[in-house]
């Protein structure tokens, strides 16, 4: 049994966070009386309530209308800052965390609204609690190519303070295919690229991530599992799978903790990393994680030591950053 201390105690780098997904029910209701806003919930326990999903799209629909209350630059960096002080508790001293700008740009709030509310949380955070930070800007792939294109556009101002891309929201029915174009202009901007494949699509996502985005991390990927000549691929070149074990448990990517795949993943090689991708809808912060899989797996200390060590090795630190985490 791994004692909770020692968890929240591993340095540990979150390389799989998506800002809005950090947004509690509390810091919902406080943002929505702050800008005037309705929501169809009367309390706190109520919205909890409804999270309870069967697929990816019951619990993206209620993600993107929780979204709804955040408005102002301070509401961004409310939402940020509360999220870097969780982590920090947790253990997290680098964050690569993925906002979503077209969640809020399609709502009419300005892609600069968004970007310096969430800059100064990060840029507080490192003074609070020494936390490196890096941002993903992540694409909604159910939207078209020229959405995405148009939002790297508003980014361009910006482009230095951003890390990577990220592709996120509807998998099936929206291959990464879709977005091979727009991941090339982000990469002749010099950004890094991740890419969400193989949660609900098939290896064949996972693929097209690879050959057709050329991503250097993969998000989820649990689906890779099912092609044994793609396993290889990805232990043999060492590609980073951020993996999210109460993420799968919620969106019933696994029935049961007890099925979850991390340390097959471990033995096959594979780097695998934990991560806690919504963790206000999902029911726990990345320490939350390790202890789930560290119980229903029976993973020792040399196991979480492991998935700490693949957070710092996957994260896009440079070299020297890196080799000082480790
Ligand atoms: N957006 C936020 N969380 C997501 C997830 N787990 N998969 C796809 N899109 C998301
Ligand atoms: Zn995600």
């Amino acid at each position: 049994m791994i004692d909770s201390d020692f968890i929240a105690g591993l340095p540990k780098a979150e390389l799989h966070l998506h800002i809005e997904g950090s947004l509690e029910p509390e810091l919902m209701f406080a943002l929505a009386k702050r800008n005037g806003i309705a929501i169809p919930f009367a309390s706190v326990e109520d919205v909890r309530a409804a999270y309870n999903f069967s697929r990816l799209q019951d619990f993206l629909d209620i993600y993107y209308a929780g979204a709804d209350v955040l408005r102002e630059a301070r509401d961004f960096h409310d939402l940020a800052a509360a999220y870097f002080d969780r982590a920090a508790a947790d253990g997290v001293v680098h964050a690569e965390i993925m906002f979503d700008p077209q969640t809020h740009t399609a709502r009419g709030v300005a892609f600069e609204t968004v970007i310096t509310g969430l800059l100064s949380a990060i840029d507080e955070a490192k003074a609070k609690h020494g936390m490196s930070v890096q941002l993903i800007l992540s694409f909604l792939r159910h939207l078209d190519e020229a959405d995405a294109i148009a939002t790297l556009d508003a980014a361009r101002p910006w482009v230095d303070r951003i890390g990577a891309v990220g592709l996120d929201s509807s998998e099936l029915g929206h291959p990464p295919e879709k977005f091979a174009r727009v991941f090339a202009q982000a990469r002749a901007l010099g950004l890094k690229l991740v890419a969400h494949a193989g949660e609900e699509g098939p290896p064949e996502y996972v693929y097209q991530a690879l050959d057709l985005l050329g991503v250097d991390r993969l998000d989820h990927g649990n689906r890779s599992l099912e092609d044994p000549l793609l396993v290889t691929r990805l232990a043999r070149s060492g590609m980073t799978l951020t993996v999210c074990p109460l993420s799968n448990l919620k969106l019933c990517v696994v029935d049961d903790m007890t099925a979850h795949p991390i340390d097959r993943m471990l033995r096959e090689g594979l780097r695998a990393t934990v991560n806690s991708d919504d963790p206000a809808y999902f029911g726990g912060y990345i320490a939350d994680n390790y202890r789930a899989i560290a119980a229903a797996r029976g993973l020792g200390r040399d196991d979480l030591v492991t998935l700490a060590r693949n957070s710092f090795l996957g994260s896009f630190l440079p070299d020297a950053a890196v080799t000082a985490h480790l």
